[in-house]
């Protein structure tokens, strides 16, 4: 038998710089069993660079695990694929009984791994989970800068649509097209969004706190000390 769950597939869209990751990064915050697929390696989680070693690491605490998969360069389909096949059988206790935990997969520059241009053959795990993954518990955060690169395997079985600042007027099409609404209702500034679930449109805004902020600060010259205090002046 297998059950139903409620994890959802998200398609998550826009320009370079639009506020695409820093939504997702947002949503994933708390997820205790994470793996990204990270082509440019910019999440907050143990980086790997093969799918053994992701294998290695959810085997070590299957409970909880927060992973990143750095693909090489070129060969982004073929290890989402393999990837996808072990997160399903990861999950096949799942599918056959309903109990246990969820496990959350992020794709990004999903271009890369699942193009419109037979993204289905080249990278059938991932097609699969975008059928069948919720019989599995797997959600799907799937992101990419143009709805139109990407199969339409994924956009076909999206939940929800998250739409950032699109560049041109025909990416625009596509997204109002793939939202509902009308080409003047996208948002047209970074970190503005348009989001879609169920028919229902609601608009919003990425904003850091300062704790985040502060993540992104370079290290200071000379970490192996405290910083020494000033002599007073005689
Ligand atoms: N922690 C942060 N604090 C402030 N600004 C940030 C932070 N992280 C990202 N940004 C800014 O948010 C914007 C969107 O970045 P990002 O989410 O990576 O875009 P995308 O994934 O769509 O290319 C960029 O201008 C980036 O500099
Ligand atoms: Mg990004």
């Amino acid at each position: 038998m297998s059950f139903k769950s409620n994890a959802g597939r998200i398609g998550v869209w826009g320009a370079s710089g639009s506020g695409k990751s820093s939504w997702v990064k947002q949503q994933i915050a708390s997820r205790s069993r994470l793996v990204v697929f990270d082509p440019l390696g910019e999440y907050d989680a143990r980086q790997l660079a093969t799918v053994d070693q992701v294998r290695a690491e959810m085997r070590r605490n299957f409970r909880r695990f927060r992973l990143s998969l750095v693909a090489r360069t070129g060969g982004e389909a073929k290890a989402l694929h393999v990837l996808c096949r072990l997160l399903m059988a990861a999950q096949e206790p799942y599918r056959k009984t309903g109990k246990g935990d969820g496990l959350c997969l992020v794709v990004e520059e999903m271009n890369l791994s699942f193009p419109v241009a037979g993204g289905v053959q080249k990278c059938q795990g991932f097609a699969e989970i975008c059928s069948r993954g919720r019989h599995y518990g797997i959600e799907v955060f799937g992101v990419s800068q143009r709805i139109a690169e990407v199969d339409t395997r994924f956009r076909g079985n999206c939940t929800e649509t998250v739409v950032f600042r699109q560049k041109g007027a025909r990416d625009r099409q596509a997204a109002a097209a793939e939202l509902g609404v009308s080409v003047n209702e996208l948002p047209s500034e970074n970190l503005s969004y348009a989001h879609e679930k169920a028919g229902l449109i609601t608009k919003g805004k990425v904003t850091f706190s300062k704790r985040a902020a502060n993540t992104n600060r370079p290290p200071a010259a000379n970490t192996n000390s405290a910083p020494k205090k000033r002599k007073k002046r005689a």
